[in-house]
C-alpha cells in the first residue's frame, strides 16, 4: 500500500451553512431570510421541503460539536445567519441570535476546533431583499455594517473569516436562472449582483480587519470549475472560454489582480454600464486566503439560444454521475494547477498569492442504515479518496494548498433538492434527529488522524 502524507501544518475540516442545518427559522427573534420566503412558496423546492426545522442544529449544536471532536476534526467552517443577527438586515441586533454563535464558538474552542466563520452563505434578510437586494449598491454598506459588528463580537476568538460563499451562485442561480431566491431571471440584475458581491467583499475585508481585537485572515470561497469544450469545434472552444471567463475569471481577477475581465464580453460591458465605479476594483483587490469549492468539471457547447452566455452545459455520455453532478476527480488537479499557473507562480513579492484552501468537496449518496445499524457508503469513500488523491498530486506538483474541508459532517437540507441529497459523513434521521456515523465518517477520521491517504 502506498501512503501519501500531507504537509505538517495541513488543515482538515468540515463545512456547513446556517440555513442548511440550523432550523429554528423563526425562533428567538430571528428575522425571515430570502430562503424562508422562497421555500414557503409552492413549487420551488423538490417535495415542497424547507429548512424550517432541518436538522435542528440550533438546538443540537453541542452534541454536533462533540461528534466533530470525537471524529478528530480540528477545523470547522460554518456560516452565520445574517437575519438571526440583524432581523431587519441593518440597525437593531438580536441578542439571542448573537448569543447562539457566542456559545458555538466558545464550545468549538473548548474542544480545540478552529472556527472558520462565513458571513454570507445565501440567507439574505428578507427585509434587505425588499429594499432591492444585491442589485442595489446600498447593500455593500449594509453588508459592511454586519461584518463590522461580527468582527467586534467575535474577532477576539475567530481568526479565519470568509465574506462570501460562491458569489457566482448567488448571481447566476438567484438572479439569472431564478432557481434560488429571489427567483429572478434578469441578466442586468445578475451582473449588478456579481459586482456588488465582490465590492461588498472588499468593504467587509476592511471592516473585519479594523474591528477585530486580534489579527485575523479574511478570504472568500469560490465555486470555480474547470471548463471543457464538448467538441474541438471553434464555437465550442469559445463557449468553454466564455464559461471560464464568467464563472472563474470574473471573480478571481478582481480579487487577485484588481482587474475585471467581464468587459471583454460586449453585451456584459453594456449591461454593467456605470455599476462599476472608479476605485471599486482597488477596493475588491484584497484577499488573505482563497477558498475553492470543487465538485465537478463543466463541459459546455455553444448555444445561441441562451441569453448573454450563449452556451449550454453538456453531460458527457459514459461518465459516472452522482445525484447532482459528473464525477471527475482529475478536474480538481486541473483546476488547482491552472489557478496556480495563471495567478500564483507569477505573483509579485509585494502582492503575494493568498493562502489556498479546498473549502468544499463531497458527494450525495442515497445511503441508509443496514440491518446491523451500519451505513456502508462506499461510493462516498471512493469519491473522497479519489479527490484527496488528486489534491495531493497538485501539492506534489507545487501548488501550496493548505487545507481540505469535506462537505459535510451531517446530512442536511440541500437547497432546491430538499432532503433527497445526503452529503453527510454522518447520517441524520430527519424524523428523530438521530445522528449515526457512516463508514465514510470513520474512514475520513483515519485520514485526518494520519494526515495521510493510504
Ligand atoms: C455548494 C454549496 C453548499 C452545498 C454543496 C453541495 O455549492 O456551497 O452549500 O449545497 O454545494
Amino acid at each position: 500500500m502506498t501512503r501519501f502524507t500531507f504537509p505538517k501544518d495541513f488543515t482538515w475540516g468540515s463545512a456547513s451553512s446556517s440555513y442548511q442545518i440550523e432550523g429554528a427559522w423563526n425562533a428567538d427573534g430571528k428575522g425571515p431570510s430570502i430562503w424562508d420566503t422562497f421555500t414557503h412558496q409552492p413549487g420551488r423546492i423538490r417535495n415542497e421541503e424547507n429548512g424550517d426545522i432541518s436538522i435542528d442544529h440550533y438546538h443540537l449544536w453541542k452534541q454536533d460539536i462533540h461528534l466533530m471532536a470525537d471524529l478528530g476534526f480540528k477545523t470547522y467552517r460554518f456560516s452565520t445567519s445574517w437575519p438571526r443577527i440583524f432581523p431587519e438586515g441593518t440597525g437593531k441586533t438580536n441578542p439571542k441570535g448573537v448569543a447562539f454563535y457566542d456559545r458555538l464558538i466558545d464550545e468549538l474552542l473548548k474542544r480545540k476546533i478552529e472556527p472558520w466563520l462565513c458571513l454570507y452563505h445565501w440567507d439574505l434578510p428578507q427585509a434587505l431583499q425588499d429594499k432591492g437586494g444585491w442589485p442595489s449598491r446600498s447593500i455593500t454598506g449594509w453588508f459592511s455594517e454586519y461584518a463590522a459588528f461580527m468582527a467586534q463580537k467575535f474577532g477576539d476568538r475567530v481568526k479565519y473569516w470568509i465574506t462570501h460563499n460562491e458569489p457566482a451562485v448567488t448571481a447566476a442561480v438567484g438572479y439569472l436562472l431564478g432557481e434560488h431566491p429571489p427567483g429572478i431571471k434578469d441578466p442586468l440584475s445578475a451582473i449588478k449582483t456579481l459586482h456588488h458581491l465582490l465590492l461588498s467583499h472588499g468593504m467587509a475585508y476592511q471592516a473585519i480587519h479594523s474591528n477585530s481585537k486580534k489579527p485575523v485572515k479574511v478570504g472568500i470561497v469560490l465555486n470555480v470549475s474547470p471548463a471543457y469544450p464538448a467538441t474541438d469545434s471553434k464555437k465550442d472552444l469559445e463557449a468553454a472560454s466564455r464559461f471560464d471567463l464568467l464563472n472563474n475569471r470574473s471573480f478571481l481577477e478582481p480579487l487577485l489582480l484588481g482587474q475585471s475581465p467581464v468587459t471583454e464580453i460586449k453585451l456584459v460591458k453594456t449591461l454593467l454600464g456605470s455599476t462599476l465605479q472608479p476605485g471599486d476594483l482597488d477596493q475588491i483587490n484584497h484577499l488573505d486566503f482563497l477558498g475553492v469549492n470543487y465538485y465537478s468539471r463543466t463541459v459546455v457547447k455553444h448555444d445561441f439560444k441562451t441569453p448573454v452566455l450563449e452556451l449550454a452545459q453538456v453531460h458527457p455520455p459514459g461518465s459516472e454521475y452522482s445525484g447532482m453532478w459528473e464525477i471527475f476527480p482529475e478536474g480538481l488537479f486541473e483546476l488547482l494547477t491552472s489557478i496556480w499557473k495563471r495567478y500564483g507562480a507569477s505573483a509579485p513579492n509585494d502582492h503575494p498569492f493568498p493562502e489556498l484552501y479546498l473549502t468544499e468537496n463531497g458527494i450525495p449518496v442515497p445511503d441508509g442504515l443496514d440491518f446491523d445499524g451500519r451505513i456502508r457508503d462506499e461510493r462516498r469513500i471512493r469519491y473522497l479518496h479519489d479527490h484527496i488523491f488528486q489534491l495531493q498530486r497538485a501539492i506534489q506538483a507545487g501548488v501550496p494548498v493548505k487545507g481540505y474541508f469535506v462537505w459535510t459532517l451531517l446530512d442536511n437540507f440541500e437547497w432546491a433538492y430538499g432532503y433527497e441529497m445526503r452529503y453527510g459523513l454522518v447520517h441524520v434521521d430527519f424524523k428523530t434527529q438521530k445522528r449515526t456515523v457512516k463508514e465514510s465518517g470513520y474512514w475520513f477520521s483515519r485520514v485526518m488522524l494520519n494526515n495521510a491517504l493510504d
